[in-house]
């Protein structure tokens, strides 16, 4: 009956993510074709899927950096936001538009490293017809775009020494021309530019103008990783969660607190972005097969086991196998020792039968602090797992 139950549910999420998956692809075509284009540009369109709500948490940083956004948010100054990838710095400058007096206007992306140089001016600046072979008609850049609005320069570090000159002679008195035209244009926006490289760094290596970094560094954000803010992973999740469950339109189990305990002391290289989309699976899988690909992932990454699976659905078999005996190991480890090694009382708490526990605790090489000990006084090899 649980089985039953279990893949209808998968039936229905799988189900529930294709047609999300055909809306967010059908609202970015109409992006791409112009349509409705004089209201959200394509950029603002991909951005609308990400949460509207900015969770602060309750770490110390994070306080600090929301009362620090709130401030200047009310200013016109520019601002840089710093951190690693995931972080949420695209998520923070578009709490900062929608709290400024910017925030009527448009929140304009654009990310310096996806458009290639001599693309990017014309997309930044725009062109006038005949500026170049191709340009058939004017096109307004997307600075203009962001008129009485927010300008947000992603991936700011990526942009080539040409454009920096560019952009700061903009940035001096807020003028600029369309390629193809002499005549000067001004704009009033507000910028706010993201890096997850060093600026200092770049900037002493000459790949980054000393004059367009004091401009845009008027005021720096650094977002916190994940990993110093490890108490606000189970608000985060539960946000997910009921995020997903909307998007997907399907109710999920709510989180063990073993789970959220579980999480929390995680590495979190891929930040806030890998913690969501692994709620996203949990959503979707439902709780088990989402914990395993996890773990099977996990291990795959740090043992750089990934191309010892091989390949097919052979492999995906062998990787779930191995991610539920880990996973067991972990769990009669920890409750073994919350049982000083007593391993009856383990077997109650596991609620399975003591032969059983027996037997994976061999199967899992794992052996008690006082056998390790018998072991090494013996001069026999240890296993691994004792404490
Ligand atoms: N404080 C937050 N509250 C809610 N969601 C967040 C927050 N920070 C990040 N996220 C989530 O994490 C994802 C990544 O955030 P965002 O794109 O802002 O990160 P980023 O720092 O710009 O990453 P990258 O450097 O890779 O571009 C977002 O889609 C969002 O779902
Ligand atoms: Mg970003």
């Amino acid at each position: 009956m649980n089985r039953l139950f279990a893949i209808q549910r998968l039936r229905l999420a799988r189900f529930n993510f294709v047609i999300w998956l055909a809306k967010c692809i059908y609202s970015g075509r109409r992006a791409m074709t112009g349509e409705n284009s004089n209201k959200v540009s394509v950029a603002g369109r991909v951005g609308a899927l990400l949460p509207d709500e900015v969770i602060f948490g309750c770490s110390p940083t994070m306080a600090g950096i929301q009362t620090r956004a709130l401030r200047i948010s009310r200013t016109d100054v520019p601002i840089l936001i710093c951190g690693e990838g995931g972080t949420g710095k695209e998520v923070l400058a578009r709490w900062i538009h929608r709290n400024s007096e910017y925030g009527d206007g448009e929140f304009v992306k654009v990310n310096c490293a996806a458009i290639p140089g001599a693309l990017l001016e014309s997309e930044l600046f725009g062109y006038e017809k005949g500026a170049f072979t191709g340009a058939n008609n004017i096109k307004p850049g997307r600075v203009e775009s962001a008129h009485r609005g927010t300008l947000f320069l992603d991936e700011i570090a990526d942009l080539d020494l040409d454009l920096q000159s560019k952009l700061l002679h903009f940035l001096q008195d807020g003028t600029f021309s369309r390629i193809g035209d002499h005549s000067e244009r001004k704009v009033d926006a507000r910028l706010i530019c993201a890096t997850n490289r060093n600026l200092d760094q770049e900037r002493q290596a000459g790949r980054f103008r000393d004059d367009l970094f004091y401009r845009i560094h008027v005021f720096r954000l650094t977002m916190p990783p994940l990993r110093e803010r490890r108490d606000d992973i189970p608000v985060l999740a539960e946000y997910f969660r009921k995020l997903y469950e909307k998007q997907f339109e399907i109710q999920a189990e709510t989180f063990p607190p073993e789970l959220l305990e579980y999480l929390k002391n995680l590495a979190w290289s891929g930040n806030i972005r890998e913690l969501s989309n692994g709620v996203a699976r949990y959503v979707l899988l439902g709780p088990d097969a989402a914990i395993y690909q996890d773990l099977a992932t996990r291990r795959a990454k740090n043992s750089g086991l990934a191309n010892g699976y091989g390949e097919g659905h052979g492999m995906l078999k062998r990787m779930s196998k191995d991610a539920i005996k880990e996973m067991e190991k972990t769990v009669i480890l920890e409750t073994l020792r919350a049982n000083q090694w007593n391993r009856r009382k383990t077997a109650q708490a596991l609620k399975i039968s003591y032969r059983a526990l027996i037997y994976k605790i061999r199967d899992a090489g794992l052996i008690s602090r006082r056998a390790a000990l018998q072991k090494a006084q013996a001069g026999e090899p240890l296993s691994i797992g004792g404490n």
